[in-house]
């Protein structure tokens, strides 16, 4: 983390988890031993459809709500998606785009990611942007020129005002819900990485300002290291953000002074 420059976030995801009515009960729940995140920003991203109910839920907590997906398209007949209009109105501050999940089973690609994250700036929410290799990318040596690739076509006419506006969610596939969780040193070694991408791309004081999350099963036996990492600005996380003990621990390591 490094503060001075950019903000923390510590943001669930939800994924296919929780009903409306489990909505409610975890914010009650979380309610009753959230600490003042002075020190981080906090989210939940959550099904779509549950949206309404976490924004009542969450309302008197400084936690933002947020999306999971959004289509690239303004309106019209695509059955079953939902679009950045509709989630702005709703009150939604930040969408995820390019989850691997979206990409592995969903037929997510470079050029729809990107597609997806004109259309959230054009409705003036904040993308998190996701990118991360396979265990088999890892392995054949092609981390960097695969991590190098994504931010590259996400971020393509992208212009430097818009960027502000993006985080960066690194997620290696092979840390996701596995258990397996990136040393701290591989974690920072991507985001440093990320960040030096995002600075030839646009220069430095922007890249400076850029918040660089990690996600795959980051918990909170490990998030004080990874958040120790100094291009490491936060996390992205899903099974441990569905218990609202652990999700506060998470928080707690990212809100130390
Ligand atoms: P886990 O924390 O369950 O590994 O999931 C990470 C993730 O995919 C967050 O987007």
């Amino acid at each position: 983390m490094n503060r001075r420059y950019r903000k923390t976030i510590i943001a669930g995801n939800w994924k296919m988890n929780k009903t409306a009515s489990e909505t409610k009960q975890f914010a009650e729940e979380l309610k009753a031993i959230m600490p003042k995140a002075k020190w981080c920003d906090v989210l939940v991203c959550v099904p779509s459809v549950n949206i309404p109910t976490a924004m009542r839920a969450f309302k008197d907590m400084r936690v933002s709500v947020g999306a999971e997906n959004v289509f690239y398209e303004k309106s019209g007949a695509y059955t079953g998606e939902v679009s950045a209009d509709m989630l702005k109105d709703l009150g939604v501050k930040y969408v995820i785009i390019g989850h691997s999940e979206r990409r592995q089973y969903f037929g997510e690609t470079d050029i729809t990611v990107n597609k997806k994250v004109h259309a959230a700036l054009e409705a003036g929410l904040h993308p998190i942007i996701c990118v991360g290799e396979s265990l088999e990318q890892r392995e054949l040596g092609v981390t960097m020129d695969l991590i190098s690739l994504q931010v590259k076509s996400a971020l393509a006419g992208v212009s430097s005002d818009k960027l502000r506006k993006c985080v960066i969610a690194y997620e290696p596939v092979w840390a996701i819900g596995t258990g397996k969780t990136a040393t701290p040193e591989q974690a920072g070694e991507v985001c440093t990485f990320i960040r030096a991408t995002i600075r030839h791309m646009y220069g430095a004081r922007i890249a400076r300002s850029i918040t660089i999350q990690y996600g795959g099963s980051m918990n909170p036996g490990n998030a004080a290291e990874l958040l120790a990492q100094p291009d490491i600005d936060g996390g992205l996380i899903g099974g441990a953000a569905l218990k609202s003990d652990q999700f506060v621990d998470i928080i707690n390591a990212a809100n130390q002074e």
